[in-house]
Parts: C-alpha cells; sequence; structure tokens
C-alpha cells in the first residue's frame, strides 16, 4: 500500500538506515551517560517526521522519545514549550495511567489521570505538583525557565534516558516570552547544555534558517549540534518502494520503478504520490499507465503533485509577478543574477534582493548559477508557464510525440496526453481557444496507413467527445505534417498522404464548422 497522507511509521516505512544508525548511536551514548544533540535537515516531504517518529517506534522502551511538530500548534507562542512538556509527560505516564493525559479534557481529569501512575507517586513533591500544576502555569519568562527543567527532572528522578525531539524547529527562532520580552532560543540553550539524560534532536524543512540557526557564530546554539542530512532516497530504496508498495493486481516492475525514478527523482513522498496513482490505473502497468500517472499527478491542474507544488509557489512568491518570472527563468535554464537582470530588465540590486527572498526554493551552484533546487518542481513549473505545453511529451513521450508536441504547443496548443492506458483512440488532446482536437501521432514518413478498425475508432471517438481531429506524421528527420483526415482514401484500410496536408493547421481549425455531437 502506497501511503501519503501521514508521515510513514512501521511496516510502510523504507529505507534510512544510515540516520536510523545515528539516532540510535545517539541514544546509545545518552544511556551510557553523554547526551548529544542532533539536528536533521531535509527539504519539504523528503520524510523528516517519518524518521523521527520510525526512530521512537524502533527503540522502544530503551528511551522515551517524544516528538513536538511546531507547525502543529500555530501561530506559535511560548505555549508550544508547555505542549512540549506535556508530549514528555504523555510518553512517560500514559503507559502507567492506562490513558493518553494528552487527550484528557480539562486539568480536573488530566490530575486526576496522572494520580493513578504509581511512578509519578514516587516523584519529588515539588516536582509532581509542578506536573499536576502542567495546565495552569502562567506563562512568564521565570515559569518557562523551571518548565525547560522538567524533562531533565523526570529523566533523572525516574532513571529514564529521554529524548526530546522538536520538528520544524525554525519556527521557534523568534519565539519571545514575558514583559520584558526573553528571547527563548537562549533560554532553551543555556538549560540544554547542562541536562545529562535528555538529548535534544530538532528538525526543520527551511534549510538555511536552520543552517543559520545551528552553525551560524551569532545563534545560541552555534557548535552544538550534530547535523544529520535527511536526503532524498538513493535509486535503490527508491525503486524498493514503488515496487513493494504496489497493491494486488497492479504489479509495479522493477523496470518500470526504474524508468518511473529515473524521471522524478527519489523524494519518497513523490514517489508514494506516483503509487498510488498508477495502482489507480488497469493493469498491466507499462510505460503508457507510467505517462499517463505522471500526467495526472504533476501535469494537470488537479494533480496532488501539482497542487503540492501550486502552494509552495503561493508560499515562496506571494503576489510578486517578478519573483515568479525570475523563478519561471532559473527552471527554464540556471542562470547568474546578471541573466536574469538581462532577461527580466531588472536592476543589478533588485535580482539580488529576489533572489535572496525566493529562499530554499533556489539554490547557488559551484559555477554561480541559481538554480532550483527541486528539478521536479522545475518540470513543473516550466510545464505551467506559457509555451511549457510539451514539457510533459519532452520528458515521457517517445520522438514522435515530442516532435509533434512541441511543433503544437509553438502554435499556442495546451496538450493533454491521451494514453493508451485509458483506451483512448488519439495520444494528445490538442486544446486551443476551447476547440479540442484529437491527435494521431505516427512516427513515420508520408503517407501514413490506418486500418479500417483503427480509423473507425477515432472517427467515431471524435465524434462522441466532439472534437476535431488529425493524423501527424512526424519523420526521422524531425518534420511534423499535419494531415487532414477528410481527405482519406480509401483501399485496405485509409491512407493518408502528402495531399492531404494541413499548411496553416490555425485556419484550418477557425474554417471548419464545429463537428456535431452525436446524440
Ligand atoms: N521512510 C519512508 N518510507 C516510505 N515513505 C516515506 C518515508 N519517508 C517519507 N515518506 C513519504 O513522504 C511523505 C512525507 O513524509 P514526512 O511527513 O515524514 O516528511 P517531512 O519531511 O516531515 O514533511 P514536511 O515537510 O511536510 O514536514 C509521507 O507521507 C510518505 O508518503
Ligand atoms: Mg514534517
Amino acid at each position: 500500500m502506497y501511503q501519503t497522507t501521514l508521515p510513514v511509521v512501521g511496516a510502510g516505512f523504507r529505507g534510512r538506515d544510515e540516520q536510523l544508525a545515528r539516532i540510535v548511536r545517539a541514544v546509545e551514548k545518552l544511556r551510557a551517560g553523554g547526551s548529544e544533540w542532533l539536528a536533521l535537515l531535509g527539504s519539504r516531504k523528503v520524510g523528516k517526521t517519518s524518521l523521527l517518529l520510525e526512530a521512537s517506534r524502533r527503540l522502544g522502551d530503551r528511551v522515551v522519545f517524544a516528538v513536538l511538530d511546531v507547525l502543529d500548534h500555530v501561530p506559535v507562542t511560548a505555549e508550544v514549550i508547555r505542549l512540549l512538556v506535556l508530549r514528555v509527560v504523555e510518553r512517560v505516564f500514559a503507559r502507567d495511567c492506562g490513558q493518553s493525559l494528552e487527550a484528557t479534557i480539562d486539568p480536573a481529569s488530566y490530575r486526576a489521570a496522572l494520580a493513578g501512575s504509581a511512578r509519578f507517586a514516587r516523584l519529588p513533591g515539588d516536582l509532581r505538583q509542578l506536573l499536576l500544576g502542567l495546565h495552569d502555569l502562567h506563562l512568564t519568562a521565570s515559569a518557562l525557565a523551571v518548565l525547560i527543567q522538567i524533562p531533565e527532572r523526570l529523566a533523572e528522578a525516574l532513571d529514564l534516558p529521554i529524548v526530546v525531539a522538536i520538528d520544524e524547529f525554525q519556527e521557534l527562532a523568534d519565539l519571545r516570552v514575558g514583559r520584558p520580552a526573553h528571547d527563548v532560543l537562549p533560554m532553551l540553550r543555556s538549560a540544554w547544555q547542562k541536562h545529562r539524560r535528555v538529548a535534544y534532536v530538532i528538525s526543520g524543512s527551511a534549510r538555511r534558517l536552520m543552517i543559520d540557526l545551528v552553525a551560524s557564530p551569532r545563534s545560541p546554539f552555534f557548535g552544538h549540534f550534530a547535523l544529520l542530512e535527511v536526503d532524498a532516497f538513493a535509486q535503490a530504496d527508491a525503486i524498493a518502494l514503488l515496487v513493494e508498495g504496489a497493491v494486488p493486481g497492479h504489479a509495479v516492475s522493477r523496470q518500470l520503478a526504474a524508468r518511473a525514478v529515473a524521471i522524478i527523482g527519489g523524494n519518497p513522498f513523490y514517489l508514494q504520490l506516483l503509487g498510488e496513482q498508477l495502482a489507480g490505473l488497469a493493469s498491466p502497468l507499462d510505460e503508457g499507465a507510467l505517462k499517463e500517472a505522471l500526467s495526472r499527478l504533476l501535469f494537470h491542474r488537479t494533480g496532488r503533485l501539482a497542487m503540492f507544488f501550486e502552494a509552495e509557489l503561493a508560499r515562496v512568491v506571494g503576489r510578486s509577478a517578478q519573483a515568479l518570472a525570475i523563478l519561471e527563468q532559473l527552471a527554464r535554464a540556471p542562470g547568474r543574477p546578471a541573466d536574469l537582470q538581462a532577461a527580466l530588465r531588472l536592476s543589478s540590486s533588485s535580482a539580488v534582493n529576489y533572489l535572496a527572498r525566493l529562499g530554499d526554493v533556489i539554490r547557488r551552484r559551484a559555477d554561480d548559477r541559481y538554480e532550483l533546487t527541486d528539478p521536479v518542481m522545475a518540470l513543473w513549473l516550466t510545464w505551467r508557464a506559457p509555451g511549457g505545453a510539451a514539457v510533459p511529451m519532452t520528458v515521457v513521450g517517445d520522438e514522435g510525440e515530442r516532435d509533434v508536441a512541441r511543433a503544437l504547443a509553438d502554435l499556442g496548443f495546451e496538450l493533454v496526453y491521451q494514453s493508451k492506458a485509458s483506451r483512448g483512440a488519439f495520444d494528445l488532446l490538442a486544446i486551443r481557444a476551447g476547440v479540442m482536437v484529437g491527435v494521431q501521432v505516427k512516427r513515420s514518413a508520408l503517407p501514413l496507413h490506418f486500418t479500417a478498425a483503427a480509423w473507425n475508432r477515432m472517427e467515431a471517438e471524435a465524434r462522441r467527445l466532439g472534437w476535431r481531429w488529425i493524423a501527424t506524421a512526424a519523420s526521422r528527420e524531425g518534420v511534423v505534417t499535419f494531415l487532414d483526415p477528410a481527405h482519406g482514401r480509401r483501399r485496405k484500410g485509409v491512407g493518408l498522404s502528402s495531399s492531404s496536408a494541413i499548411v496553416n493547421l490555425l485556419a484550418w481549425i477557425d474554417d471548419a464548422s464545429p463537428p456535431r455531437r452525436r446524440r
């Protein structure tokens, strides 16, 4: 089964052996009396939360592993520290209490549940009072300072190693508490560095902010964290995800999986989405099915990956047409600020400012050119930008389809794959100003020949859908000829020769009266 809506733990979790081993090592060290801090760095949807949760699951009883995702609690206020402590309390005591402490509906039932734990009863009195009053504590700077100590105090009192993992940690960067306001990060740092029984793991997708937090001399955390990169899957793991996640009756061959990975890379989220899309198509899953699945996922306005990128795009460019133009330009070809300046007629300072504003979506290469960090997003963006209609065919099409798609895109058509997986008669649907044209692509020199059955199917389908239709010949030399089916010669099937060529396709469409839809 492919899983796309939640972080993955347990049976569906794949790969990441190295990172899991690294986290286990940190925990072993903690159990031996040495605390170590880890910072997980990884782009959006690469699997940071899944990794934390899976590490927690695999470590089981060896350690208490409390994970909190800051972005689950927006807007971010100092409250998030209270929630973090509650998460620790939950992980330490819930099992004794036989119920979730976080899920209690009011402070009184929380206190009643907590009192049910024998281990709780053995805690020092002041710590017990503190935990019982956790919900009611007024969050001043000094109260926060006390809260921050709770994990270490619990670990000490119960002789239990604890890992506190904070996901999307960069969101705490500007957090302040009390009046006058105190920065929270320095408070965390000075408390944490005295802790011996608690290890801290932070993670986040805002790469630059995270690196700033852990590696900038100005940061209170400078030099405290060991970095752990969470990258896209290596090829073998990526292929295994597609092959092993397949549902019965919709097997994905290793060959098809390898082809898919070559196109969309190793981001596990993208692969899961693609697998899910494939699983919805009729078997056998072949190259045609892959084309269709990718088109629906990425090259379609309501495709799940397209919508994910649309949201990312809105987040980074907002309403700025210039920022969008820069991204589109970089998606087409990596460039230096001076290239952007020239192409988009920007001043040198505004090119640099825009680049800074685009943040982690772009990165600087060794040759000083900027490119989109995610090549799949770059592909989507070029498809979405004006003139990008042929992009899908250049990614998954054969040479004939590619040439025909380019010729049609140059004429201003939008293009949609009509793959054989949906049992359609055409290869492409070309749309221009509301006119739909079914396109049959033949990689062959003229004349073209069709069997009567194939010809009749195209005619019938065009009539049924209210489309016009054409055949196209794409020669090995890359010459594309559009052919008018009205000139088909019937003899043992139907032939189309150079005398059927449509010289001006746009005029042909305008001149012809719309076909009548069959009732
Ligand atoms: N190890 C894995 N095995 C299988 N699938 C995975 C794995 N890691 C991630 N995925 C897939 O990627 C999706 C996103 O994973 P996850 O939420 O862990 O990523 P994230 O980096 O925390 O994302 P976000 O940027 O939204 O916080 C999951 O729903 C799942 O489809
Ligand atoms: Mg996450």
